[in-house]
């Protein structure tokens, strides 16, 4: 049987949990402060945990009687549905072909339409996702060209928080698209495994298109390995 992902749902009252739910009161505060909804979760390279965090952290905000929605947007390797036991027929890639060039009154309405049904619950209440979908021929142009905005708009009266999950930012330049169209950015940082460099790296490209990193997640991404959730722990630091 394949290892659940979902520790805050079937361990809700590991270490791990009580991890998640730390950082869910502070980002709750950040939201509230600031009136934001959108955050995305990146981090240099691969398997440092950002699919791991993204799915936990919104079972955490959920369980405190929030209205989530998880985006796949690592239109390549995406596995949210994979995490979530959910289809990937049809996903964020499909949505991301209707959302380019002049939008009419008449296409949001179809858009809606679209998001209606493209937009699954989870076994978890008040989880809901939106998977990658399938493998599009031009991932990053797919996304460069859509108007993420409009989308997050729509999702916005939807959803109370709009959690964004991206491919590694060191190797694919999707995530800086989000950098700007999101209330706020964290990085994943795996614990004895990111190497500084790529952190303050990825950290200066977001700010080269002219984000900001509002925190970053310090991942115990090898407790895994040992299959003792209970060992494995996050950390983060929500920037001033
Ligand atoms: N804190 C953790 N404890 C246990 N396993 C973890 C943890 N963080 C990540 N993992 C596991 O490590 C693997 C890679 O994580 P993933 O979230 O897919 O990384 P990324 O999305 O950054 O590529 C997955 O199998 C995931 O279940
Ligand atoms: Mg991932």
């Amino acid at each position: 049987m394949e290892k659940s992902e979902i520790i805050v749902n079937d361990f809700p009252r590991s270490p791990v949990a009580e991890s998640f739910r730390l950082f869910r009161t502070n980002l709750l505060y950040l939201f509230e402060n600031d009136e934001s909804k959108t955050l995305c979760i990146t981090s240099s390279n691969a398997g440092e945990g950002k699919s791991w965090v993204s799915a936990n952290l919104a079972i955490s905000c959920a369980q405190y009687g929030k209205k989530v929605l998880i985006i796949d947007a690592d239109l390549r390797k995406g596995r949210q549905h994979r995490i979530f036991k959910k289809s990937n027929r049809t996903g964020l890639s499909d949505l991301l072909k209707n959302l380019r060039g002049n939008i009419t009154a008449e296409d949001i309405d179809k858009i809606q339409e679209e998001l209606t049904l493209k937009i699954q619950d989870t076994d978890i209440p008040n989880v809901y996702l939106l998977t990658s979908g399938p493998v599009p021929f031009n991932p990053s142009e797919l996304l460069g060209t859509a108007n993420i905005d409009l989308l997050l708009e729509l999702l916005k009266k939807e959803f109370d928080i709009i959690i964004i999950d991206t491919p590694p930012a060191a190797i694919i330049a999707d995530a800086l698209i989000f950098a700007t169209k999101v209330d706020h950015m964290f990085l994943v940082a795996a614990s004895r495994k990111t190497k500084k460099e790529y952190l303050l790296t990825t950290k200066k490209s977001v700010e080269s298109v002219g984000g900001k990193i509002s925190g970053i997640i310090l991942n115990e991404v090898a407790a895994g390995r040992r299959k003792e959730y209970s060992k494995s722990y996050q950390k983060y630091v929500i920037e001033k």
